[in-house]
């Protein structure tokens, strides 16, 4: 096979092993997310990584540039300059992929997902992510349930963003961290990276596994995406943070990324007025082949908990205030469109 012959279809059916590119550990672990096309290709024998980010590989690149739509929205909230108070919007799309809509009618999407294009993870979702039309996609990290940046129809990408970002009536924050690293529950998914050949836990973690944690200030709430941050993040973590109205945590019933135990206590820490599961099993989107399971068994383990009926919730800050710990449970209500 030579170079002119690959493409992005022969690399995703490739035999993709454990390896070591080489002769020594990468940076990048096969497998996972969209970096691991690029090992594909070294697994395959094909030239490297390399060959398929140089310019004439126009095929490994972003298909952004072929979507619909423009930025009229984002024009029009450019040269807006009072916002109306009001509800904002949080709307679930499964996983942990959360559109939050603000009260000046800016919309941003966190964590499209996909399956793991290699298949080294197996069948995770139904569907391709639905290619819904927003102002803002961003992304926590690289693993492929969070990162599908390419399937909104969205003027703007912020990928992994650190520091702060404000446009219309939205502040966003994005802390880095590290991603969960020792798998709580039963199926021990970490050990994986140790068969490829990269260590999951800082401070010489592979680079799949940083994270971004993002908080969202719009309406008067403030709300924290925690992706799959590790339960113990890193210093000064807290003291950036500072209060949240609104949380959302990868709880699921296999616990995957965050035990039971870790969650409460991020939750007991953080003092939240609603809690959302993320993270978890439902038939609308994901497979049972995924590993995870529902969230139900951790909700009702909760003081408060509502199991919500649509795919839609809808704030004010004068509601929230009044709220404690109060959990809010998405379940298969996920929007589709
Ligand atoms: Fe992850
Ligand atoms: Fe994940």
């Amino acid at each position: 096979m030579t170079n002119a012959t690959v493409t992005k279809e022969t690399l995703i059916k490739s035999d993709l092993k454990p390896t070591i590119v080489n002769g020594r550990s990468d940076a990048m672990a096969p497998g996972l997310s969209r970096r691991s096309l690029f090992m594909a290709a070294g697994a395959a024998g094909v030239g490297g990584a390399a060959s398929l980010l140089a310019p004439d590989r126009a095929q490994a690149q972003s298909t952004d540039w072929t979507q619909p739509g423009n930025n009229n929205h984002v024009i029009d909230l450019q040269a807006t300059s009072r916002f109306a108070d009001g509800a904002v919007g949080i709307d679930f799309y499964g996983h942990c992929a959360f559109k939050i809509v603000s009260p000046g009618g800016a919309t941003v999407l966190f964590d499209p997902w996909r399956d793991d294009p290699s298949g080294a993870w197996g069948l995770w979702f139904k569907q391709k992510f639905p290619e819904t039309v927003v102002d803002i996609t961003m992304s926590t990290h690289t693993h492929f349930d969070h990162d599908a940046i390419d399937r909104p129809v969205s003027t703007m990408v912020l990928d992994r963003m650190v520091g702060s970002f404000e446009f219309a009536d939205l502040r966003i924050t994005g802390f880095a961290d590290k991603h969960a690293c020792l798998a709580p529950g039963w199926y021990k998914w970490t050990d994986a990276l140790a068969e490829f050949g990269v260590k999951a836990c800082p401070p010489d973690n592979v680079g799949h596994m940083d994270m971004v944690t993002y908080l969202v200030e719009t309406g008067g709430i403030r709300t924290l995406i925690w992706g799959d941050n590790r339960p113990d993040p890193g210093p000064g973590f807290w003291e950036s943070i500072g209060r949240v109205d609104v949380l959302t945590l990868p709880v699921d019933g296999s616990q995957h990324i965050l035990s039971y135990a870790q969650g409460n206590a991020i939750v007991e820490r953080l003092q939240p007025k609603i809690v959302i599961p993320s993270h978890y099993l439902n038939e609308a989107t994901t497979y049972t082949l995924s590993t995870l399971q529902p969230a139900d068994e951790w909700v009702k383990a909760q003081k408060s908990y509502r199991f919500l009926d649509s795919a839609t919730l809808s704030l004010t800050a004068a509601e929230v205030a009044g709220m404690d710990r109060e959990f809010r449970y998405f379940g298969a209500n996920v929007h589709s469109a």
